[in-house]
C-alpha cells in the first residue's frame, strides 16, 4: 500500500491553474523530494495534503484516507511544516512545544518526556530555555519540525525546510531526516533546488507550472537524464587517438568527436548502455588503449533547467 496517493489533483485560483491534474504515489518509509521552481505549485499541493485548503478537483489519499472526505483523520496521520511561520513573543522553546502538546491533550508527564525527546531529535536540547524569537532561522525551522512531530504522524510534509540554510544547517537537517527515516516515517520534502534534495532523497517528483515533469527514483532520473550525456573517453596516450578516431567515426550513433586535450575525447553518442559497452569493446579490439570510458557526469542544475524550461 502506498503511504500517499495523489490523484489528478487540480487547483484553480480564480482563473489561474496552479495545479494541473497532478498524480503521484509515494511508498511507506520513503524520503521523497518534491522539486520545482518558485510558483510551480509545491506549497499549494502541500497545503491541500495538510487539509488546509480543498482542491478544485481530484484528491489525495494518505494511508487510504481521503483528504477531502476525512480531513480530521488525515490530520492525525500528517505532520505539516509550513514554508512560513510567524514569530512568538515571550515563549521559550519548551513552552512553545508544550502549548501544542496541551492542544493534543497529553498529560504533564507525557509532555515533559516528549518535549525532551523532540528537542533532542532536532538538536535543540541546549535551547530548551531560550526564547523562540531569539533563535536563528535554522533553529526556528527545527523547532517547527519538532512541533510537526508532536502527535507522532506517519507522514511528514516539510515545505522548503532547508531554504535559506547555510551548509552546516543543511547537513544538520539531513541528519534529522535520516533519523526520521529510521523511525519509520515517510517524508515529503520540497525545495526549488534539485541537487539539495537528490543527495538525501530516495525518490523525487519534479513539477513545473503545476504539471508533473518526473516522478521516480533518483537512479531513474539519472538514467533518464544521463541517456544522452556525451561519452568521455580518455586514452592511454596521444598516440592512441589515431587508433580510436576511425572506429568512432564509423560507429552507429556517434555524431560528434571533440578532442578536449591531447588524449581525451568527448563523443556525442546517441545509444543506450548496451551500445556504449559495444563501442568500448570495439575500440579495444581495434587496438585503441582506453584508460577511462564513461558518460559525462550529470549536472543536476542543468537537468533542472532543461526539464523546467520557460514556455
Ligand atoms: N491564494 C492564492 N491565490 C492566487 N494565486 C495563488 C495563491 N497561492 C498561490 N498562488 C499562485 O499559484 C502558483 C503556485 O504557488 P505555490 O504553490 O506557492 O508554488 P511553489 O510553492 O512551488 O513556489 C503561483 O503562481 C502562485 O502565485
Ligand atoms: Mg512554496
Amino acid at each position: 500500500m502506498s503511504m500517499l496517493e495523489i490523484r489528478n489533483l487540480t487547483k484553480i485560483y480564480g482563473k489561474f491553474t496552479a495545479l494541473d491534474d497532478l498524480s503521484i504515489s509515494i511508498g511507506q518509509g520513503e524520503l521523497h523530494g518534491f522539486v520545482g521552481p518558485n510558483g510551480a505549485g509545491k506549497s499549494t499541493t502541500m497545503r491541500i495534503l495538510a487539509t488546509l485548503m480543498p482542491p478544485t478537483s481530484g484528491t489525495a489519499l494518505i494511508e487510504n484516507v481521503d483528504v477531502c472526505r476525512n480531513p480530521r483523520r488525515v490530520r492525525e496521520l500528517v505532520g505539516y511544516m509550513p514554508d512560513f511561520f510567524g514569530v512568538y513573543d515571550r515563549l521559550k522553546a519548551w513552552e512553545y512545544l508544550d502549548f501544542y502538546a496541551r492542544c493534543y491533550g497529553f498529560s504533564y508527564r507525557e509532555r515533559m518526556r516528549m518535549i525532551d525527546q523532540l528537542l533532542a531529535l532536532v538538536n535543540l536540547s541546549d535551547k530548551r530555555e531560550s526564547y523562540v524569537d531569539a533563535l536563528s532561522r535554522g533553529m526556528k525551522q527545527r523547532l517547527c519540525l519538532a512541533h510537526a512531530l508532536i502527535h507522532d504522524p506517519h507522514l511528514l510534509i516539510l515545505d522548503e525546510p532547508a531554504s535559506g540554510m547555510d551548509p552546516r544547517a543543511r547537513a544538520e537537517m539531513k541528519d534529522i531526516l535520516r533519523q526520521l527515516k529510521e523511525m519509520g516515517k515517510t517524508v515529503l520534502i520540497s525545495s526549488h533546488i534539485l541537487p539539495e534534495l537528490s543527495e538525501m532523497c530516495d525518490s523525487l517528483t519534479i513539477i513545473d507550472h503545476g504539471k508533473l515533469v518526473f516522478s521516480g527514483s533518483v537512479e531513474a532520473l539519472s538514467r533518464r537524464m544521463n541517456g544522452n550525456a556525451p561519452l568521455e573517453i580518455r586514452l592511454l596516450n596521444e598516440g592512441q587517438v589515431e587508433a580510436a578516431v576511425p572506429v568512432l567515426k564509423e560507429f552507429p550513433g556517434v555524431s560528434g568527436i571533440v578532442l578536449t586535450d591531447a588524449q581525451q575525447l568527448n563523443v556525442s553518442f546517441d545509444g543506450d548502455d548496451e551500445a556504449a559497452a559495444l563501442l568500448l569493446k570495439t575500440l579495444l579490439l581495434r587496438g585503441a588503449a582506453v584508460l577511462d570510458f564513461h558518460r559525462a557526469p550529470m549536472n543536476l542544475e542543468k537537468v533542472f533547467m532543461e526539464v523546467t524550461q520557460d514556455d
